[in-house]
């Protein structure tokens, strides 16, 4: 069976949307109607009028796009496919900490459950997170949870002080500085561009650091640079489609990683044929019991709203 060719005619008779993100298997970003970063599907999510949404990325992200569409069919190709960041934030000790410190606003990134984001004021995702603590006004406290590293980093540039969750990403944790530094001595003509869900020394050396679409976008106007590219290894598919002729590496990982760059294994375990037999199936669904999805809804649209 030529699965591409049936995706496509499944798609057009169910009224189906594909929404992949840049971590996903070429095959993947390649079928899917729009490719994008976290912020980027969530709008796309907030505006689609298709009947049901294939949701191709983890599951926060579909759960995400179920909150904002109650109404429609949301599929993940693998139920499985979670997020070690979202699990570093158990709802039940999150609360507790919230509840430590009343006078606070919450600020989470969207790589949580419905159920943290029901106890968040605003969601913020990578892109957005310095003008989302920026909404704030200064005289108030902030939690920013659950990702220490992308809050350090926007405590640097915002220059508050945030009291961090201690959540992080084992993708972007798996970088080896030794490693890295080593293959910049080898290529002192790359830049080093990086998420900032990295660590702090990974961080320091950058010359860029953003989100994964603010990365691409750094490519695409650096046309004469070559860059080494510190996040997960998908991302360089788009990237190298986007910029044929751009020099491209991806950072390497500390040794008992199972790839030599860094590879999401969440995102991974999505595949073409599992996308195939969700959109057949239209299972496995992504279910938000009602009262978490309604207090869930409103940091996400605040979100939505400040990212105009
Ligand atoms: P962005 O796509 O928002 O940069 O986030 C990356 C990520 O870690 C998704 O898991
Ligand atoms: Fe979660 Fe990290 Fe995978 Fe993104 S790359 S989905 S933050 S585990």
């Amino acid at each position: 069976m030529d699965l591409v060719k049936e995706i496509k005619r499944l798609k057009k008779k169910k009224n189906a949307v594909i929404l992949a993100h840049y971590y996903q298997v070429p095959e993947i970003q390649d079928i899917a109607d729009f490719v994008g970063d976290s912020l980027q599907l969530s709008q796309k999510a907030a505006e689609t009028d298709a009947d049901i949404i294939v949701f191709a990325g983890v599951h926060f992200m579909a759960e995400t796009a179920k909150i904002l569409n109650p109404d429609k069919i949301v599929v993940l190709p693998d139920l499985k496919a979670g997020c070690s960041l979202a699990d570093s934030c158990p709802p039940e000790a999150f609360e507790k900490f919230t509840k430590a410190h009343p006078d606070h606003i919450v600020i989470t990134y969207v790589n949580c459950s419905a159920e943290v984001k029901a106890l968040t004021d605003i969601v913020c995702t990578s892109s957005n997170a310095v003008k989302i603590v920026n909404s704030v006004p200064k005289d108030v406290p902030i939690i920013f949870a659950p990702d220490k590293n992308l809050g350090r980093y926007v405590s640097k540039q915002t220059g508050r002080d945030l009291l961090l969750w201690d959540g992080s990403c084992i993708v972007h944790e798996a970088f080896s500085i030794d490693k890295l530094i080593a293959l910049h001595k080898k290529y002192p003509d790359h830049k080093i561009i990086a998420h900032p869900e990295s660590e702090e020394h990974i961080l320091n050396t950058a010359s860029y650091i953003g989100s994964t679409s603010g990365m691409i976008n750094f490519v695409k106007a650096h046309p004469n640079e070559k860059f080494i590219v510190a996040t997960e290894a998908g991302i360089l598919h788009k990237m190298q489609q986007e910029m044929p002729d751009t020099e491209l590496l991806p950072a390497p990982a500390v040794e008992d990683n199972t790839c030599a760059c860094s590879e999401c294994h969440f995102m991974k375990m999505n595949t073409l044929q599992k996308l195939y037999d969700c959109l057949l199936n239209e299972s496995p669904q992504i279910e938000v019991p009602e009262h978490i999805r309604k207090r869930a809804l409103v940091p996400i649209e605040r979100m939505l709203e400040l990212s105009k």
